[in-house]
């Protein structure tokens, strides 16, 4: 436990965290992997150039920091953060190369004003939050490993399938090499894969929600060919131009705390936009296997038909099941689109449209797409007065504020 003038040396010293806390991390990375270029093997290097990670870590240490006599408080975010870790291989050891790294980035940035007595205070904070990072990841390891088909670390799994669902994006099945049983997975769960990339000096690690309904064979991802931006994705694009069938990865057990609650006998909304449909079409399958009965809305916004996955697969099921409607909206509908009135909207989903589709108060909503797309769906959905506690959504990257104005370019 923290002694009362460390815990408030630590509350006085968040408003200078949030002033400097992005400076503080960034420069915490750039000492960290100047020093230790071994983790360069488990950071994503493109969340640290566009500085996602950097205000993912700032914003979790402002929110520890402000809650450090009562971290339980915080505890849903702590697991959501230890999922990652846990999928990634984050182990006890890591921590203090990332403490010490910590104070010392606090020391550079805030120069004379990092008084020893502060920087002693937070030192003993880090030590309190790292143990319950610590604590809480054991736990999950522990888990991950007897869970019944489960394993520690990395597994190969042999690519049995490949399937095109739409022009950029590809599923891909995949089956454990060595043939034994694999872990099951709560639906909306994604697993983490490492890959070696031939000329790459560093491993990269990527997380892949699981797109189907759980089940004994396999897992399949879907993923999007992330190569329309300045920089081509480097694993999306190395999946869908040189992963075919008998290629082997190296994939984590599954993780994530977003899934579907299948206790609940509420009527579920799915919302998603482009590639942030696979969780969804995972709970969708679900739901039809368990043949749980419930209302379901399966809304999905994509740029056009061609972008549109699982397009056939969703209409069937929605023409099988009288409690299972689904609404396709195009933000630029096809000519040929117009002609086959294959969307319910043009545009992007909205407050009116939402009210109609979902009326039922009581509804369960996910949601996962775009972050400007998730900003809005959060957006709508306080506005209709919904609870939070019936309010779920997974982010394709390191967690963001969903309540701040989406800034351009960021
Ligand atoms: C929980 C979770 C589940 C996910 N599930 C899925 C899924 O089901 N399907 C799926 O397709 N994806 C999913 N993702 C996203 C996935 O993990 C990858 O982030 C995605 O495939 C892109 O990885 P990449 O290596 O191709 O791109 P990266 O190389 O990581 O680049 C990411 C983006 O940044 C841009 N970029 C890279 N470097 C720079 C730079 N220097 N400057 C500016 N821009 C740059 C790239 O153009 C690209 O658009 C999920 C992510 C999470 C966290
Ligand atoms: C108390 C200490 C720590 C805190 C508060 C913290 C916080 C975070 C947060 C907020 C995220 C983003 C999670 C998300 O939304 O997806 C994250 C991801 C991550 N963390 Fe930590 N972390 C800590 C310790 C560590 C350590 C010790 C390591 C290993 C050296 C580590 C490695 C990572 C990696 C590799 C990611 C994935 C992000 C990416 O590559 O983009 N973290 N952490």
């Amino acid at each position: 436990m923290l002694d009362q003038k460390t815990i408030d040396i630590i509350k006085s010293t968040v408003p200078v965290l949030e002033i400097h806390g992005k400076a503080i991390t960034t420069r915490f990375y750039s000492n960290l992997f100047t020093k230790h270029p071994e983790l360069l093997n488990i950071f994503n290097h493109a969340n640290q150039k566009k500085g996602r990670q950097q205000t993912a870590l700032a914003n979790a240490v402002y929110a520890a920091a402000a809650h450090i006599d009562k971290l339980e408080t915080i505890l849903p975010a702590v697991k959501q953060i230890a999922q990652k870790h846990r999928s990634l291989g984050i182990k006890p050891e890591h921590y203090p190369i990332v403490g010490e790294n910590l104070l010392i980035a606090i020391k550079e940035v805030l120069g004379d004003a990092a008084t020893p007595e502060i920087i002693e205070a937070w030192g003993k904070a880090y030590g309190v939050i790292a143990d319950a990072f610590i604590g809480v990841e054991r736990d999950m390891y522990e888990e991950a490993e007897q869970q019944p088909g489960g394993w520690e670390g990395f597994r190969d799994f042999v690519v049995d399938r490949v399937e095109e669902e739409s022009s950029v994006i590809t599923s891909f099945y995949l089956k454990p090499a060595d043939q034994k049983p694999i872990a099951s997975y709560k639906p909306g769960q994604y697993i983490s894969i490492k890959f070696q990339i031939e000329g790459e000096k560093y491993t990269h690690i990527r997380q892949y929600s699981l797109s189907d309904a759980p089940n004994e064979g396999y897992y399949r991802i879907s993923v999007k060919k992330e190569s329309l931006g300045e920089v081509p994705g480097k694993v999306s694009v190395h999946l869908h131009d040189h992963i075919e069938k008998e290629s082997i990865l190296q994939v984590s057990a599954p993780a994530g705390e977003f899934y579907l609650n299948e206790n609940s006998t509420a009527p579920v909304v799915l919302l998603s936009g482009g590639v942030g449909q696979t969780p969804m079409v995972s709970m969708l399958n679900s739901l039809v296997k368990s043949n749980a009965n419930r209302q379901v809305t399966f809304i999905h916004a994509a740029i056009d038909s061609k972008h549109h996955a699982f397009k056939d697969h969703v209409r069937k099921i929605t023409d099988e099941h009288e409690t299972i409607k689904s609404y396709v909206v195009y933000e630029k509908p096809l000519e040929q689109d117009k002609n086959q009135e294959s969307y319910d909207k043009e545009g992007f989903v909205n407050e009116e449209w939402l009210k109609e589709l979902a009326p039922d108060p009581k509804a369960e909503y996910y949601f996962c797409g775009p972050v400007p797309f998730m900003k809005a769906v959060y957006r709508i959905l306080t506005n209709l007065n919904v609870p939070e506690s019936q309010i779920h959504f997974e982010f394709f990257g390191p967690a963001e504020e969903l309540t701040e104005p989406e800034v351009v370019n960021a």
